[in-house]
């Protein structure tokens, strides 16, 4: 990757740290803006040890315009990853109106900030939630697009504000990254994935259970039209995901080059294209940490789709971008992080 100068913001999150630290071992400089409201400041320092290079950190918010404007003055960004925003679906049905504060109106007041500082070359965030309740698996870019919660709305929302961005104007490089089930930890177990509270998701759920915090797994339907019964998704490592990042950036950076301007807003699913089912996760998981993991069958959680997973595609194709690791690298992965975290209060 040549040289650049990236803003991650929310990039002290789960996936933004991961991606800060792939950034700075490829010789780019990272500066991380985020508000803190879902992770740690201590998680700058650990990112330095991985990556023997201090990423710079602004706290900030970006809603805060006038924040936005200093940064963008103090820093001459060749590019921005676009991170921050609150992520919890059945949170964003609760509280409608801050997720659409927070991931709406923030990202609206960054694009205006990126356009005041002649920053057009983004990577934005998006998920595997848009492709919504009606398409068949494996997901292709091109599908019909819907949402089902506010949190999939913030998504698809931004995806469109930022298509009508690169029509309105053509100097503008996008990227509409979809990812689908990020898991794992960063290979040292100095990172990985901080949820506050009862984590709602299968992997940290299982993480804790592992670490005996919680008493089992509940495991949402084994009625489902699947081979074993359970949910399937498509779990990728955030090692992987975030090297996807850097492809991406290079890609912008190129396609760019080639065009002599910018190369509009392109979704590309970030997925491996397997599926796997609760319990395979459980079996992995208990393999990662030699111990059993009790669990409980329980109803469907409202809202759950039997099987997503990617058509991985495109990415190979734009980005060259193949997985490395499997289901069995993120649980152990994972069960490293956690056992640092428990060893240093984190
Ligand atoms: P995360 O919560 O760990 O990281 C998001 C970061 O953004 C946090 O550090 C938080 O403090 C910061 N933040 C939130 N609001 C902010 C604001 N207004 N200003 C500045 N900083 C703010 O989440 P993550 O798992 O790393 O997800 C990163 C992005 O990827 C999010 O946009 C999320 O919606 C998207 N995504 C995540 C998943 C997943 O399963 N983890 C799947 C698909 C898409
Ligand atoms: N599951 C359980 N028990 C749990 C948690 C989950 O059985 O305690 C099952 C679910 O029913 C599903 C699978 O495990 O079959 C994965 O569920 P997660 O909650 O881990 O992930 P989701 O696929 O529901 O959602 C995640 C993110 C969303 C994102 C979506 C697509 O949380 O933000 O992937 O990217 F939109």
């Amino acid at each position: 990757m040549s040289k650049k100068k990236v803003l991650v913001t929310g990039g002290t999150g789960f996936i933004g740290s991961h991606t800060a630290a792939v950034l700075l071992d490829q010789g780019c400089d990272a500066v991380i803006f985020d508000n803190l409201s879902n992770s740690k400041i201590g998680v700058v320092d650990r990112i330095r040890r991985i990556a023997a290079r201090r990423p710079d950190f602004a706290m900030g918010d970006i809603r805060d315009k006038a924040a936005l404007s200093a940064l963008f003055r103090a820093h001459d960004f060749d590019a921005v990853i676009h991170f921050a925003g609150l992520k919890a679906v059945g949170e964003s049905v609760a509280k409608p109106l801050p997720y659409y504060e927070n991931n709406i109106t923030g990202s609206l007041a960054l694009y205006e900030a990126m356009g005041n500082a002649g920053v057009r070359t983004l990577i934005f965030s998006s998920s595997a939630t848009v492709y919504g309740p009606v398409n068949h698996v494996p997901y292709l870019e091109g599908m019909p697009l819907s949402a089902t919660n506010p949190y999939g709305w913030t998504k698809l929302m931004n995806e469109q504000i930022l298509r009508d961005l690169c029509a309105a104007d053509p100097s503008w490089s996008v990227a509409l990254l979809r990812y689908f089930n990020p898991g794992g930890a960063h290979r040292s177990g100095l990172i990985g994935e901080d949820p506050n509270g009862i984590p709602n998701n299968l992997l940290p759920y299982a993480a804790k259970v592992a670490a005996g915090e919680l008493e089992r797994i509940h495991i949402f339907g084994d009625d489902y039209d699947t081979p074993d019964g359970t949910g399937v998704r498509d779990y990728i490592h955030v090692m992987d995901l975030a090297r996807g990042h850097a492809l991406a950036l290079d890609w912008l950076a190129a396609k760019r080059r080639g065009a002599g301007a910018g190369s509009g807003a392109t979704a590309i699913n970030l997925g491996t294209g397997k599926g796997t089912s609760v319990r395979e996760i459980i079996a992995a998981f208990e393999a990662a940490c030699g111990k059993t993991l009790p669990a409980v069958v329980g109803p469907r959680r409202p809202g759950d789709l039997a099987a997503t997973y990617a058509d991985a595609g495109l990415a190979r194709e734009l980005l060259g971008f193949e997985t490395e690791y499997g289901i069995e690298d993120i649980c152990a992965d994972i069960w490293k992080w956690q056992q640092y975290a428990a060893e240093n209060g984190i």
